[in-house]
């Protein structure tokens, strides 16, 4: 007979999405569970059914720790995990000062290797179980990353960064090698394992028409793939894109008519969109990725969030580490937080949740599997100590109800509230 096991703790779970209905499609248990058998989630429940109803389960009481499911960034590059919180740039001086040559040396792969390692160890600690990342031009880079995450048993998503220009030699390929190289980590990697391959030209000033068309054209060959860029992150690299595609109608068009537009597109940042590309995104249903402590890290502006939810934009959120400056999700909500009053709108705890869960696992076309803890779902979860400082602590005090009890883990908590990190039942951190 296989194992059960019942953890035990509070429980939050959402019956819709709360950015659009609010906190009343929250649900929460002061005294929950949930039983996983083999890997994945078998019930969720209050604590006094679920001990009735698996009275053979070993259990496992976290006591008043909050059981979520594990954080999911949308929007991250592992390579620069070594370089985060580099000083004093913006955008593109940023890139071509601390990114390019720090990428450059994923062509050693025993590099790769320590970093896709470093990093995936940092986000478990951090309370992320799964990411949507970039690698670099290198295809061992990727071999790392998918290595590594399989060697901790990590559903996890990502693709080679493809770039043919504006970029140091080192770090360029071409049209057809971006064709190709991708077309082969896809062929190994897509769907081993808990593994999702994602084709990724970096940004249109790093890519030619002719790479852009390539990889739109493998896309069209491998339409169940996610495809990630960046998208209106700086005004500046605005201009540039202006520049360098004259006939487009704007960046997103850039995309477009190469075949990098579609449902299971993924747009990092978009920050500063024309009329056009907002109902365009919306039209096919793209994915738009938050990534609130990058734009305020690197300068870039302030995501539009409300705006953007209230006419049907698919959003999720992520960390953009490093040019994001934090591994935390717990971090990037606060910083979500913080963007969103910044224009005159304070985004509800529940909102905030959500995002860094089932909300980034929608943009990332995997809410059945992970994000949830639904029934069913793969148990993939985290506990969080909602008095994990004493500055926490002596705040949670005073809650008067769970939005109370968390609100302050999420603008002051990072790794030490996470008190336990499980991938597919398993404890990992
Ligand atoms: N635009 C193109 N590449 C990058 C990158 O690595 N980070 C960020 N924040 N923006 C980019
Ligand atoms: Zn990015």
């Amino acid at each position: 007979m296989s194992d059960i096991t019942l953890h035990l703790g509070q429980t939050l779970w959402f019956s819709g999405d709360p950015t659009i209905a609010g906190p009343n499609v929250a649900h929460h248990d002061s005294h929950g569970g949930i039983v996983i058998r083999d890997g994945y989630v078998l019930a969720r429940g209050t604590a006094h059914d679920l001990r009735r109803e698996y009275p053979q389960a070993l259990v496992e009481d976290h006591g008043q720790a909050l059981i979520l499911p594990g954080f999911i960034d949308a929007h991250v590059h592992y390579p620069q995990t070594a370089m985060i919180a580099s000083w004093g740039k913006r955008l593109i001086d940023w890139l071509n000062t601390y990114t390019f040559p720090e990428e450059m040396q994923f062509g050693d792969a025993g590099y790769a290797t320590e970093i896709a390692g470093r990093y995936l160890d940092l986000a478990l600690s951090h309370g992320t179980t799964t990411m949507c990342s970039y690698c670099t031009i290198h295809p061992q880079s990727v071999d790392a990353y998918f290595m590594a995450a399989d060697a901790r048993g990590m559903r996890v998503l990502g693709g080679k960064t493809c770039m043919d220009r504006n970029a140091p030699d080192g770090l360029l390929d071409t049209a057809q090698l971006a064709y190709e190289d991708s077309k082969a980590l896809l062929n190994r990697w897509h769907g081993k394992g808990r593994a999702s391959y994602v084709i990724t030209p970096r940004f249109s000033p790093t890519s030619t028409p002719e790479q852009l068309s390539a990889l739109g054209a493998l896309w069209a060959e491998h339409p169940d793939c996610l495809m990630q860029t960046h998208l209106s992150e700086q005004t500046d690299e605005i201009a540039w894109v202006r520049g360098l595609f004259p006939e487009a109608r704007d960046y997103l068009d850039t995309y477009e008519t190469h075949g990098l537009l579609g449902a299971n597109g993924l747009y990092g940042h978009a920050i500063h969109l024309e009329p056009r590309e907002r109902d365009r995104l919306r039209e096919v249903g793209a994915a738009l990725v938050h990534c609130p402590t990058s734009n305020t890290f690197i300068g870039s502006g302030l995501f539009d969030m409300a705006g953007l939810v209230a006419e049907g934009q698919r959003v999720g959120l992520a960390t953009d580490t490093g040019g994001g400056s934090s591994f935390s999700m717990l971090r990037t909500m606060a910083a979500a937080y913080e963007v969103a009053q910044l224009r005159g709108v304070a985004l509800h705890p529940s909102a905030l949740l959500w995002l860094a869960t089932e909300g980034s696992a929608r943009s990332l076309q995997i809410a059945d599997r992970v994000g949830t803890l639904a029934p069913g779902s793969e148990a993939d979860f985290i506990t969080l100590d909602l008095r994990s400082t004493p500055a926490i602590a002596q705040r949670s005090t005073r809650a008067a109800d769970i939005w109370e009890a968390v609100f302050p883990t999420i603008m002051m908590g990072d790794d030490r509230a996470v008190s336990g990190a499980w991938v597919m039942g398993e404890k990992r951190a």
